[in-house]
């Protein structure tokens, strides 16, 4: 019968066996579970050979960078971290398609991320968070004629280093993926972290995004998920998180008339993100957290509630 520990077991041994006794080994951390467990297994495998390389894209929730970091060398990781928000914005200045975002989120990563992996000497290999569902949907996309959306995840290969690919997590599904981290003591708020996408809030910003408006989202968003735990909502929704509308809207505040952004919450129950329906949060929790972003995150004086299931809406705004 399969069991975390022996999974643990018998991947640590093949992954020994694999990997040549000087062999370099890349990793790209996203902070999600999938790629973290990788790194603990591969740490534990090979130890300081292991190099992973998590990449501040400018568009991760607040705060989320320093404290995944941190997490990551607590646990005894070899990781870099890299600042290349400003590079970022840079290539995402002017660009409000969500394609067109898409696109230059992925090409900017790929530059950070080859620049950093050509920095370990003698990496012979790039290993990847890759789990089962991910092969299915990579195989099912790449049969079908259309692109939704183009997905962009952590783990471009630098293509001149002539890296072989390593995927110990590739027959695992998602619940297996949470097990083997929680036998390798990843901590609990990393494995029942929520999916969050690779793009991050650049797909929730919706229009042109600027460093004033990642801050301006990422406080209404800690408002929110901090409530959801808070209130021990997390764990009971798949998914959830805040999106920057492009509109303004009048508000008054004191004798005041304000003219200000708009903010919209999601949040979907799901099974494998494939289909959604949204949360039916309490309407009491929905008030607490409408309340306490009108009033704490100066610049925004509407939320509303996005009641729309996939399909045909995606859980993602764009
Ligand atoms: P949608 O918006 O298509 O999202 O309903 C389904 C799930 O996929 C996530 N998502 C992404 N994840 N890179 C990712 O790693 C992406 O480009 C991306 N786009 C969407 C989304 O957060 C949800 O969990």
């Amino acid at each position: 019968t399969w069991t975390p520990d022996h999974f643990v077991d018998s991947a640590v041994t093949a992954l020994q066996n694999t990997i040549g006794p000087d062999d370099q080994v890349i990793l790209g951390l996203s902070g999600g579970v999938d790629s973290s467990v990788a790194a603990l297994l591969l740490h534990r495998a090979i130890g300081p050979r292991l190099h992973g390389i998590f990449v501040d894209n400018g568009l991760l929730r607040k705060d989320e960078f320093a404290n995944v970091l941190k997490a990551y060398e607590g646990l005894g990781l070899n990781v870099t971290g890299v600042n290349a928000a400003p590079e970022f914005y840079a290539a995402l200045a002017g660009i409000s398609d969500p394609e067109g975002k898409r696109k230059a989120i992925g090409r900017t990563f790929i530059e950070v991320f080859d620049r950093e992996a050509h920095k370990v000497q003698g990496a012979a290999w790039l290993a990847q968070g890759t789990i089962y569902p991910d092969v299915i949907e990579s195989v099912s996309v790449h049969g079908s004629s259309v692109t939704i959306k183009s997905h962009h995840n952590v783990g471009g290969l630098p293509d001149d280093m002539n890296l072989k690919i390593v995927e110990p997590l590739r027959m695992l599904f998602k619940d297996e993926v949470r097990e083997v981290g929680a036998a390798l003591g990843l901590p609990a708020d990393i494995l029942n972290r929520h999916p969050f996408p690779g793009p991050g809030l650049g797909i929730r910003i919706l229009g042109d995004i600027t460093p004033e408006r990642v801050q301006l989202l990422q406080r209404a968003d800690d408002v929110f998920i901090s409530l959801l735990k808070k209130h021990d909502l997390y764990s009971h929704v798949w998914q959830a998180g805040a999106m920057l509308l492009p509109i303004q809207s009048v508000g008054v505040m004191g004798d005041e008339r304000t003219y200000e952004q708009v903010v919209a919450l999601r949040a979907v129950t799901s099974v494998d993100g494939m289909t959604a329906d949204w949360a039916h949060l309490p309407y009491e929790f929905l008030a607490e957290v409408s309340n306490k972003i009108i009033n704490q995150v100066r610049g925004i004086n509407r939320v509303v509630y996005d009641i729309s299931s996939k399909p045909p809406a995606t859980i993602e705004w764009e």
